[in-house]
């Protein structure tokens, strides 16, 4: 039996690209797709691929008459936590790869999950580079107390850190918080000159036109520095197979889980 799949954002950049490894694997079925300005047309029309049939529906609401096993949020942060959490209610499974929801926010459907015994995996980045670069950064933290964290991203981009940035601040602060030599109440000048402090580390975002999507997480020792650096490059296959085994895994979680890493092998 084919997992049955309903896909906020299926005609946008990312996913177009999540909609056609989806139509191509065996066992995964797109049922649904939402879209407000497609609502009413077949997918197959909207991305010129025949055969691809999937009816797309205004709402969350429209799109659970589908029935599907797994809801995949991909659209934007203002509209992701309402969407969430009105597909748990309808009985699915939900992956979120929506950046900019807040900790307050994964707490809150942590709650309606747990609620309805409902798993959600949120992945701020599913490119596999990513998933290693933020294991990388752990073993890192193990070892040197001091590092910031910058991203850098398209001057379009809305909103700031990155999810690439946040679940990383969020995933470090779990081995300790950074160190900070000049405490941010003791400093002289602007405070935001020193970035946001987020989850315990500092947190700078780049908007510049000119830039795609990139991280630097900065480790620095005494007359030493390691520089764990992450480039995506234009398009938005990189993020296809770590969303494909998002979906494939979720029907065994219950609750919140952050992170690709928290349903692979290492
Ligand atoms: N986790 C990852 O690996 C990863 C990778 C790439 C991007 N992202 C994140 O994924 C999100 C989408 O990025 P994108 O570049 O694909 O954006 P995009 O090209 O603007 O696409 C957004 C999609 O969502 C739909 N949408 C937007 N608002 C909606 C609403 N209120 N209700 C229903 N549908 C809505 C849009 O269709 P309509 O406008 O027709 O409604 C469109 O299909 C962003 O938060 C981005 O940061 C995450």
């Amino acid at each position: 039996m084919s997992v049955k799949i309903c896909l906020a954002g299926g005609t946008g950049w990312a996913g177009s690209a999540l909609s056609c490894g989806i139509f191509e694997a065996p066992d995964l079925q797109l049922t649904a797709v939402i879209s407000r300005k497609h609502a009413g047309q077949v997918l197959g029309e909207v991305l010129d691929i025949k055969g691809l049939d999937t009816p797309i529906f205004g709402s969350v609401g429209e799109a659970l008459s589908s029935k599907p096993d797994v809801f995949v949020e991909y659209t934007q942060p203002d509209a992701a936590k309402s969407h969430v959490l009105s597909a748990l209610n309808g009985g699915t499974h939900v992956v979120v790869g929506t950046s900019g929801l807040s900790d307050n926010d994964y707490q809150e459907i942590d709650e309606a999950a747990q609620k309805v015994q409902r798993g959600v995996l949120a992945v701020g980045n599913f490119a596999l580079t990513v998933v290693l670069m933020q294991k990388f950064a752990e073993i890192a933290a193990r070892y040197i107390p001091h590092w910031e964290i910058i991203d850098y991203a398209h001057s379009a981009k809305i909103d700031a850190p990155s999810g690439t940035a946040l679940e990383l601040a969020n995933r470090l602060s779990a081995v300790r918080e950074s160190q900070l030599d000049v405490p941010l109440e003791k400093m002289h000048g602007p405070r935001e000159s020193r970035g946001a402090r987020l989850d315990g580390s500092q947190v700078h975002s780049v908007r510049l036109p000119g830039y795609a999507i990139s991280l630097d997480v900065i480790f620095g020792m005494h007359e030493q520095k390691l520089v764990l650096r992450h480039e995506s490059g234009s398009s938005a296959e990189p993020y296809v197979d770590g969303a494909l085994i998002a979906i494939r895994k979720v029907r065994g979680l219950v609750g919140v889980h952050r992170g690709l890493d928290s349903v692979m092998d290492f």
